[in-house]
């Protein structure tokens, strides 16, 4: 009995609550509306270049941004995981369930990660919701990205010292119709951000 009451307590207490500021009053507030740019590609290929040029393009719009990236997230609240597949899946699992807190709130959030597999995007899209997620392909051949090698990581992973390593020991999966696709190879860089702008602003 005593039970039973404590769970009626907590379904009137389900969040969020009935009162919670809606999120177009925080967009409203900002004038402007919050959408995740979910940049995916190979280690090195140059997603994290691409995302600080746009939120600085961004910022100078007036927009405000946060930006989300890989090696910062997995050196904090991701710093329990590695790069096998259940790892990866969970790395991307919680960093959509923060970039959703980020939209929710109207900020544009710029998010670069591997995010290696199409399960593994769509499981993002799915969290933060289909209608706020962009995905940007940052395609870059695995020849250039090796050949940048600007953290030394594929020499590494070619001389069999880094396990799961996307490209050379882990697949990576192109996305089908990705909403924009970069070529990183051919485009500079403000070419790549201007591409950006002109689908999200
Ligand atoms: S993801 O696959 O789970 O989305 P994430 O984007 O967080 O990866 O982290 C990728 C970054 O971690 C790379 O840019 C690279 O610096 C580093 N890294 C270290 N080990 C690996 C690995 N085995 N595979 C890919 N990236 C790795």
């Amino acid at each position: 009995m005593v039970r039973l009451f404590y769970l009626e307590g907590m379904s009137k207490n389900l969040f969020p609550p009935e009162n919670t500021l809606p999120r177009s009053a925080k967009e409203k507030l900002l004038n402007q509306q919050g959408k995740a740019i979910w940049m995916t590609g190979l280690s090195g290929s140059g997603k994290t270049t691409i995302a600080l040029a746009l939120e600085k393009a961004l910022h100078e719009k007036g927009v405000l941004t946060q930006v989300l990236d890989g090696d910062g997230i997995r050196g904090g609240i991701n710093n329990n995981l590695g790069f096998s597949e259940p790892d990866r899946m969970e790395n991307i699992r919680r960093i959509a369930e923060v970039a959703k807190l980020f939209v929710q709130c109207g900020v544009v959030t710029i998010c670069c990660f591997v995010s290696p597999t199409k399960i593994i995007r769509s499981k993002a899209k799915e969290i933060i919701g289909a209608s706020d997620f962009v995905e940007v392909y940052v395609n870059t051949p695995l020849e250039l990205c090796e050949q940048r090698d600007v953290k030394g990581l594929y020499a590494k992973a070619r001389k069999g010292e880094i396990a799961d390593f996307t490209g050379i020991n882990s697949p990576f999966e192109a996305p089908d119709t990705p909403n924009i696709e970069l070529f990183t190879d051919k485009n500079p860089v403000a070419a790549c951000v201007e591409e950006i702008l002109q689908k999200i602003v």
